[in-house]
């Protein structure tokens, strides 16, 4: 059996992760969730949990807190960058370097891809990409691996669909990436000035998986296990008038769920606007508060096992 150890490691990019890695990490949430729901546990007392949130955020920063809360540790946090000295011009690696020295873990969002590996590189305690710009948002893509194998009973063979902003979505680029390692078949839902990224699809034809590109989501609705809405995200965009263009494209609605297979889940990182209408709460396929709910076991994990108190 392998032995993992992820004392002191970074969570930066899930390209960073086997898929052995990965699991690892799925395993260690489940026994978790079953533990904490038990009896509660004080893994982490004594330890100090910085969140940096340059970018706002609910989910991922609460659920952060709320795993550290849960394990007996504490958060320090920086929730507005308008509060923090970097509008006095600090620069990111100065504020690493006092950060570090008042915690043990770096939990950090920030607009720019490739801020966490600057960061990580930065300090020698561990640094959780909690989203960088476009980039990347490892620890949502183990939540939804795991919300995946949580419903389907497996992560093997499975078709996903993956709809709406792909270009700028970071948590369809980090999700492509890890279920690749699973004989995936992806299908696409996207306006062309939206696609996923050359990288992405480079990635799944040299792994020789099954993918296809498609403007209406009613092509695939019926065929798929997962399917995975995002957001437009406004912020993202330099052309307004090409969100403008985007913003109405996907709007899912309760009747447009008909005939799909019955173990279908609908997911989405959340937050959502309007790409799914709350008709599609009224159905057995909608798994997305669930969903969120599972970053905490996720992120439990992730704490407790950069930290070394479980292997
Ligand atoms: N899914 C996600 O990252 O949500 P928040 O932006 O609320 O953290």
């Amino acid at each position: 059996m392998t032995e993992h150890n992820f004392e002191g490691r970074d969570i930066v990019s899930i390209n960073d992760f086997s898929r052995e890695e990965l699991e690892h990490v799925l395993k260690t949430a489940k026994s978790m969730e079953a533990l904490t729901r038990k009896e509660g546990h004080t893994f982490l007392e004594g330890y100090v949990m910085a969140a940096l949130f340059f970018e706002p955020s609910t989910r991922t920063r609460m659920s952060f807190e709320s795993s550290m809360n849960k394990l007996g540790g504490k958060v320090i946090n920086v929730t507005d960058a308008k509060v923090s000295s970097a509008v006095k011009g600090e620069t990111l690696y100065d504020t690493i370097k006092m950060v570090e020295s008042y915690s043990d873990v770096i939990v950090m969002r920030h607009n720019k891809d490739g801020a966490a590996r600057f960061a990580a590189e930065a300090t020698g305690k561990p640094v959780i990409n909690a989203g960088d710009g476009k980039n990347q948002h490892p620890t949502q893509t183990m939540l939804d691996m795991y919300s995946i194998q949580k419903t389907q009973g497996k992560l093997d063979g499975l078709t996903i669909a993956m709809v709406g902003d792909l270009k700028y979505g970071r948590t369809v680029h980090s999700l492509a990436t890890a279920m690749s390692h699973y004989n995936t078949k992806f299908r696409f839902v996207s306006p062309s000035f939206l696609q996923m990224p050359d990288y992405s699809i480079k990635e799944l034809e040299e792994k020789g998986l099954d993918y296809s590109l498609h403007k209406d989501m009613n092509e695939v609705i019926k065929d798929v296990d997962v399917l995975y809405m995002t957001r437009v995200q406004k912020e993202r965009f330099s052309d307004a008038s090409e969100y403008e263009k985007a913003k109405d494209m996907y709007i899912l609605t309760g009747n447009m769920l008909e005939g799909a297979k019955g173990n279908m889940k609908v997911m989405h990182p959340l937050p959502r606007v309007n790409e799914i209408q709350p008709s599609v709460d009224q159905t057995a396929y909608h798994y997305y508060f669930d969903q969120a709910a599972n970053g905490v076991p996720i992120r439990q994990a992730l704490l407790a096992l950069t930290l070394g108190v479980m292997r």
